[in-house]
């Protein structure tokens, strides 16, 4: 094993062009010793693993090393990517770039609907596969104008100035996030029917969805501190309940209200003060054996920022430091991540915080980046809040997801 992962070592500083000084030869040695043995293993999870095995792959440690400005950060980066390896998602020796493992809950009751209105044409079959999002998605962004209001999906996005979060197409509608929802609240073993509440819905590219295919069984509300969003919810759903809320709680909802809740990029954002505040109003707002979907950013979203080298957001945008570049921020996330299960930095200041920018006398003490491990999830949920159900890399492909049932 050693003098096998002595030669990959040789090659990979070759390939590299770094010199085989003893420090770096030593510590891509461990790299790789560390990686031929956890292939040796055949990777065995234990139960509580979040990953199924067939999720699970080696480190590629050349994928580390490619966007990283200095030995020391690729070190840091290639020790934290096999120190995390439960929480981050490799698929074919490459991190999961798209999520495929669930069922469109969704995208499959919008296509049943399409396929009963007399004069659509061309519509995808109903075969029920992840990627059924693709085909209805291009149907829709093919079809012409009659075609679209014949289907009632005729919802264009809103404006510039108005907050809204593009889907991977260039349409209004995101059935796949939505997919991703539901699979996971029937896998906990909800059934989808009572008052359903969008929290930050922003201009409701979710509520669209649900409204659409769900209306019989869901009475439908979203809120958004965003008042030109809840004012083009309120337009374009009139069956929906759309109200602003302030950045704290109270939400205007009563106790016990609401049998769902789903925050989707919400706490990914929340300081831990916010964090902690909105669970418990939440709680609050949420009936007995309710279930409430957030999602965050874990391990893999760094992951993915490292291996991707994704360039947003400006990460000089954020308060803590004038001159964070990506990997100095990235190398503080994962320090708080290693001491204390959670890092947050706010922005600077609101005119670099495109999501607040629709929010009147907004502030961004309480608004950032958040990168949590599940035991600061747990931490900050109120004891009424049980986790049932955790996935690793969901929503955006990039998220973590949780699932949680009030007691
Ligand atoms: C990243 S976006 C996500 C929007 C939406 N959930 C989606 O997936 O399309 C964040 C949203 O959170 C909203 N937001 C900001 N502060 C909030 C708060 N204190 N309470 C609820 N929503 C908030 C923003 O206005 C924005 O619409």
């Amino acid at each position: 094993m050693e003098g096998r992962a002595i030669r990959l070592a040789h090659k990979f500083c070759k390939q590299n062009g770094w010199p085989l000084a003893q420090g770096n030869r030593t510590y891509i040695l461990s790299v790789f010793q560390r990686r031929l043995t956890s292939l040796s293993k055949r990777v065995t999870l234990s139960p509580e693993s979040p990953i199924d095995s067939s999720d699970r792959s080696f480190i590629k440690a050349e994928d580390t090393m490619v966007n990283s400005q200095t030995p020391d950060y690729q070190n840091e980066f290639s020790q934290f990517l096999s120190d995390f390896s439960d929480y981050i998602r490799f698929e074919k020796g490459k991190i999961l770039e798209r999520v495929t493992d669930y069922s469109p809950v969704s995208t499959s009751a919008v296509l049943a609907k399409l396929h009963k209105i007399s004069g659509l044409r061309d519509l995808p079959d109903m075969s029920s596969d992840a990627l059924l999002v693709d085909r209805l998605s291009e149907w829709l962004i093919n079809a012409p104008p009659e075609q679209r209001e014949l289907a009632g999906l005729n919802i264009v996005r809103p404006e510039a100035g108005t907050h809204h979060i593009p889907g991977r197409y260039p349409i209004f509608y995101d059935f796949q996030n939505l997919d991703i929802v539901l699979h996971e609240f029937l896998e906990a073993g909800a059934s989808l029917s009572g008052r359903f509440l969008d929290f930050g819905c922003s201009s409701g590219r979710n509520l669209a969805v649900l409204d659409y295919a769900y209306s019989d069984s869901l009475d439908l509300y979203g809120s958004d501190p965003s008042a030109p969003s809840i004012e083009f919810v309120r337009e374009t759903l009139p069956n929906v309940n759309a109200v602003t809320n302030e950045q704290n709680p109270p939400l205007p909802f009563a106790d016990g209200f609401f049998d769902f809740v789903i925050a989707k990029s919400i706490w990914t954002h929340f300081s831990t003060t916010a964090a902690a505040k909105w669970f418990a109003e939440i709680s609050r707002c949420l009936a007995k054996g309710g279930y409430f979907f957030f999602s965050t950013h874990g391990p893999h979203d760094i992951a993915s920022r490292i291996i991707r080298n994704i360039p947003s957001p400006r990460y000089d945008r954020f308060a803590g430091d004038d001159h964070w570049t990506r990997d100095s921020f990235l190398s503080a996330a994962i320090k708080g991540l290693r001491n204390d299960a959670v890092f947050f930095q706010p922005f600077k200041e609101i005119t670099y915080q495109g999501d607040l920018k629709g929010v009147e006398n907004a502030v961004t003490d309480d608004w950032g980046v958040t990168f949590l491990l599940k035991d600061a999830v747990e931490a900050l949920l109120p004891d009424d809040l049980e986790i049932v159900r955790y996935r690793v890399a969901r929503t955006a492909s990039r998220h973590d997801s949780y699932i949680v049932k009030k007691r």
